[in-house]
């Protein structure tokens, strides 16, 4: 990201923010509520146009007009207000736009069974015993349920890089120790991985990195190794220590 601004009318939500992250690294986003996280996360995400600035993926600029853009530069995105199509099925979630397909030319078939798999597996993987059938339709599914239907499009793909706005808002102690794992798991594939999360506990757990936004502003930028969650928790506040 170079210099990205972004204004909603007179309201200035991202103030020239500059960021680079590197695949195989987990960077934490951290800042106070409205302090343009997800304004950040949309904007990388193909979400929303910044007024100026550019994003640069393997060093070219990129223009995104929308999601599916994104997701062609393999940029993934669960939104903190998880978007899933509440009327298809888990399975149809996970594969939305990029159904598995088997045969060649004419005899080109959605293959329903392996994708009905993958989603089995990839369900277990995040602990989510509770999904009794993955062909429910979400909008049936509990709040935490989706979430991690969320979470588990990021996996199934070899996405390079995975914006994760709050994953584990409203998810049990279980569920959210597997998203960790789901994670550390994207890193140890190579992926470029930008977490936002509200828990200081999760952002040392698992973040290599820590950026800090202060209304609109990078404010700090920690390596994890170096700080304490007192010198984090003091930028989010706009103490500047450092
Ligand atoms: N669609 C919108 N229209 C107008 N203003 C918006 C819109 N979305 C966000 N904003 C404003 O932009 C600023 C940044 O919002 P953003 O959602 O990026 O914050 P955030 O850091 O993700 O906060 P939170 O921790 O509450 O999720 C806020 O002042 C917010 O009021
Ligand atoms: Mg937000």
């Amino acid at each position: 990201m170079v210099e990205l601004t972004k204004w909603y009318g007179s309201v200035q939500a991202l103030d020239s923010v500059g960021l680079t992250i590197a695949y195989g690294e987990v960077v934490a986003l951290v800042g106070d509520n409205g302090a343009g996280k997800s304004s950040l996360i949309n904007c990388i995400g193909g979400v929303l146009e910044p007024d100026s600035g550019a994003i640069q993926v393997d060093g070219h600029d990129v223009v995104m007009g929308s999601v599916r853009d994104a997701n062609e530069l393999g940029i993934c995105t669960v939104h903190q207000d998880s978007t899933l199509a509440d009327n298809l099925s888990a399975v149809e979630n996970l594969f939305l736009g990029r159904e598995v397909t088997r045969g060649f030319g004419p005899f080109r078939r959605v293959d329903a069974a392996a994708m009905r798999k993958r989603t089995q597996e990839t369900i277990a993987r995040l602990g989510i015993s509770t999904i009794a059938d993955v062909g429910t339709r979400v909008g049936q599914l509990s709040g935490g349920q989706r979430q991690s239907v969320a979470v588990g499009r990021t996996m199934l793909d070899d996405f390079g890089i995975v914006l994760l706005d709050e994953p584990t808002t409203g998810l049990s102690v279980g569920a959210c120790a597997r998203v960790m794992d789901a994670v550390r798991a994207l890193r140890a594939r190579g992926a470029a991985v930008l977490i936002v999360s509200q828990n200081i506990d999760e952002v040392f757990d698992v973040a290599d990195r820590i950026v800090v936004l202060h209304l609109g502003r990078l404010a700090a930028e920690f390596r994890r190794s170096e700080v304490t969650p007192e010198d984090v928790l003091a930028a989010v506040m706009g103490m500047t220590l450092r």
